[in-house]
């Protein structure tokens, strides 16, 4: 058994990553008239001055050229009890099925869609894009913004469980 410094076990790497809190949000894309969204966990604020955020995303996705090629995004605030739109929007492509069929949403300014059952979403346009491993951080400006659900509960990364499947990408150890 492998022991970290202070003697105890080493933990599970998923296990242990799965312990940094990070929401659930749906990343709304558009270019033109193409739009999609996807469910992303890594978003976070990562500066005041100016205000930023940073998004991680796959650049494999069929989001990924609407993203870059609209220069911006919409982030949509799951809530608690909006794992199904997680799950809808996190766990199949645009390649296979048209995600936004059926659902409630709306154009933002840059067509991107936000999703009109959300907690709280973000208009942000695209500042700077970083490679980092086999993701790219993109960096970018809000530009507009709401609080729908002042009450509700957001979703976090550790409710989603299983969902993304990525228990197999993280290395036996550190
Ligand atoms: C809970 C959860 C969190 C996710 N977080 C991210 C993320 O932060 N960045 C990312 O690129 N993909 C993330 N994904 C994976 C994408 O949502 C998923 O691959 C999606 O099917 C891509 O859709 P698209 O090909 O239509 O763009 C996450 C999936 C789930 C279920």
């Amino acid at each position: 058994m492998m022991l970290t410094e202070t003697g105890s076990p080493m933990p599970d790497v998923a296990d242990l990553f799965r312990r940094l809190t990070a929401g659930v949000y749906v990343v709304g894309v558009a270019d033109g008239e193409r739009r999609n969204a996807f469910t992303a966990a890594w978003l976070t604020q990562v500066s005041f001055e100016p205000l930023l955020l940073a998004l991680s995303v796959n650049p494999g996705h069929a989001s990924y050229p609407l993203l870059v090629g609209g220069g911006g995004f919409t982030v949509s605030v799951l809530s608690r009890d909006q794992l199904h739109l997680a799950r809808h929007f996190g766990t199949r492509s645009a390649r296979e099925t048209d995600k936004l069929a059926g659902i409630a949403w709306r154009p933002g300014r840059s067509g991107a869609p936000i999703l009109t059952q959300a907690v709280a979403f973000l208009e942000c346009r695209i500042t700077q894009r970083v490679r980092a491993g086999d993701h790219e951080i993109v960096l970018a400006s809000p530009v507009a913004g709401e609080v729908l659900l002042p009450d509700a509960i957001p979703l976090t990364y550790a409710d989603t469980g299983e969902l993304d499947g990525s228990r197999e990408l993280y290395p036996a150890s550190l």
